[in-house]
């Protein structure tokens, strides 16, 4: 690895697998029970907001049944000891990277713990649930910045635009080596990272339970669970 100094490292849904989140495409094509695309566009946010509203209420509140596992654990190892450039990159929703204390990492698909003013686009932390009294007709909370009642889940729905691609794209642009960990390789533009990193003359490994959509695009691929996987990768890294 001494040819090494910069990495960046996607995650997706399977790195938080073995903390007992769910992943997204299960054989079921479902998601907590639902379709995507009933909770996950701004069609749906319009259409109806108590259903979406009630869909990430109960993934935030899920966040508090759960904790980082060794695969979180390793990335914030590496996140502390690596000398050279890192960028953790996560589509995951979940805050588990850094309650296992990962900082070089950003949310390409926002943050159940955030709330997004739809109004003045300000951000604020959000803990509890959106939805009010159940018995009182819908209200969206009120921004603390510009006091519209217009706050929504801070989450990229289907068809808009993930957060900070061009941060991401700089960085990959620069890798010497790019690893992508638990992701399917189904959802663009994530599923790009890869080609992008080997047009940029990076190395590129893949390290997941299931050979993904993209497997074939990796220089190596590498099959089983995050937890075990990851930490033996870090500790390869790290030397
Ligand atoms: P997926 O559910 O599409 O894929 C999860 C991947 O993790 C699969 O390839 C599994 O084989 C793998 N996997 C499952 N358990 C694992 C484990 N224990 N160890 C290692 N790998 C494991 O989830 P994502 O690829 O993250 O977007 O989905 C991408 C995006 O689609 C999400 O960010 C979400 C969704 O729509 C938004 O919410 C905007």
């Amino acid at each position: 690895m001494s040819d090494i100094s910069n990495i960046v490292i996607l995650t997706g849904a399977g790195i938080s697998a073995e903390s007992g989140l769910a992943t997204f495409r299960g054989p079921d094509g479902l998601w907590e029970g639902h379709r995507v695309e009933d909770v996950c566009t701004p069609q749906a946010l319009a259409r109806d907001p108590v259903l979406v509203h009630r869909f990430y209420d109960a993934r935030r509140a899920a966040l508090a049944e759960v904790k980082p596992n060794r695969a979180h654990e390793a990335l914030a190892r590496l996140d502390a000891e690596w000398p050279g450039d890192l960028m953790v990159v996560t589509q995951n929703v979940d805050d588990l990277h850094e309650r296992a204390g990962a900082t070089r990492m950003l949310h390409m698909h926002g943050e159940l713990l955030s709330g997004l003013c739809a109004k003045c686009e300000g951000r604020q932390r959000w803990d509890g649930p959106m939805l009010g009294e159940p018995d009182l007709p819908f209200a969206a909370p009120a921004c603390a910045a510009c006091g519209a009642a217009a706050i929504r889940p801070d989450i990229v729905f289907f068809g808009e635009m993930p957060y900070q691609m061009d941060r991401i794209e700089r960085a990959i642009s620069c890798a010497d080596l790019f690893v992508s960990i638990g992701t399917s390789g189904a959802v663009y533009p994530a599923a790009g990272f890869v080609r992008t990193a080997r047009y940029h003359g990076a190395r590129t490994l893949e390290l997941n339970l299931d050979p993904s959509e993209g497997s074939i695009f990796f220089d190596e691929t590498r099959m089983g669970p995050a937890s075990e996987l990851v930490p033996a990768w870090v500790d390869e890294v790290l030397g």
